[in-house]
């Protein structure tokens, strides 16, 4: 150390985010997609959502349209399966949509039990799924949680039956650990071409558990579950106030949103993710576009990230 404590200027480039998104062969998608968690609405009142959501996509990009069967039992939801047959009613009354949306199924979740990922459950929850959504392929399908008690060479002959059968495109999963993922990988004849991780500027693991690295490493695109932790980097919530100034700042800098800049983050990541966002506002989601648009730089970033972890980084 010789006591100069001159700093080069750093570069200041942007960090890529706006890009579209590749998921296996799929078509390409717009880096920010919808989640259906939360679609209790009308079907007037979700196809305003879903109509909002296409403005988030630019030309020659579909729309990734994320549900699972277990959505409708919460939020006010009244069933398993309710959110797949909202989205189903949707498709069946505009043929049109189906070709607009690359469609993303997950299973394996059955409340009570509660995970089932044997083959004869993964081929019937798919089955099921394509009924309730009255169409006859999926683009993706997800294995939702871990089944510690199934063989991932058991969870593989199941996916590569359906793919054979021509019901699901392309497979993932969601919410596992790496090893999790490569033990599934190497009984598999194809590669995995997604997971679904929670990542937000909140929440960092899949930065630094190995989940996002796995995706640089084979090329599959993250699904980035919760990127505004819920809202609560929206609207405030019981957020880290550090967190939410950092954000705030970048914000009034960019002249855009706090939600806007939280997206911006989750698409920075150079495994190019996809932000599942989950708002059913119509007028929220279409400002969430924004997004593609906030210039962040490395200085931005791990500004989030030390604002985050609530420490400075070494
Ligand atoms: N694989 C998994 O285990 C897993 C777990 C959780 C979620 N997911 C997927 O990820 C999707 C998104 O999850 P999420 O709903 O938690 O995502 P999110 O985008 O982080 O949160 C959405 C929530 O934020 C609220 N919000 C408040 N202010 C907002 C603003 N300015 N802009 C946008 N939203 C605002 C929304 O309310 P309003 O509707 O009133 O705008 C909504 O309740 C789900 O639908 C699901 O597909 C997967």
């Amino acid at each position: 150390m010789t006591g100069d404590l001159r700093i080069p200027d750093p570069p200041g480039e942007p960090l890529r985010n706006a890009v579209s998104r590749r998921i296996g062969a799929l078509p390409p998608v717009s880096p920010i997609g919808v989640g259906y968690w939360r679609t209790v609405g009308d079907d007037d009142t979700n196809r305003g959502a879903l109509e909002a959501a296409f403005g988030l996509c630019e030309r020659g990009e579909a729309l990734l349209v994320d549900n699972a069967d277990v959505y409708g039992l919460d939020w006010g939801g009244s069933h398993f399966g309710a959110c797949e047959e909202a989205l189903g009613r949707l498709l069946s009354r505009d043929s049109t949509l189906r070709d607009r949306i690359v469609l993303v199924g997950k299973g394996g979740i059955i409340p009570g039990v509660p995970y089932d990922s044997s083959p004869d459950w993964i081929v019937r929850a798919v089955e099921d799924s394509l009924g309730r959504l009255r169409v006859d392929h999926l683009d993706a399908w997800l294995v939702h949680r871990p089944d510690h008690f199934t063989h991932p060479a058991d969870v593989a002959a199941a996916m590569s039956s359906l793919r054979q059968r021509g019901l699901v495109a392309e497979f993932g999963v969601s919410n596992h650990t790496v090893a999790q993922v490569r033990a599934l990988q190497q009984h598999l004849g194809f590669p995995l071409a997604c997971v679904q991780p929670e990542f937000s500027p909140a929440s960092l693991d899949a930065m630094r558990d190995g989940s996002l690295d796995w995706c640089c490493e084979t090329g599959a695109t993250p699904l980035a579950w919760s990127p505004l932790a819920g809202g609560r980097l929206a609207d405030g919530g019981d957020a880290p106030p550090a967190l939410l100034e950092a954000l705030d700042a970048i914000a009034a800098r960019e002249g855009a949103t706090r939600a806007a800049v939280a997206v911006a983050f989750v698409l920075a990541h150079p495994s190019l993710p996809v932000a599942l966002v989950g708002s059913q506002d119509p007028g929220r989601i279409a400002a969430l576009a924004a997004a593609r648009h906030v210039r962040l730089d490395r200085s931005d970033v791990y500004r989030i990230v030390q604002a985050s972890d609530g420490r400075p980084l070494p």
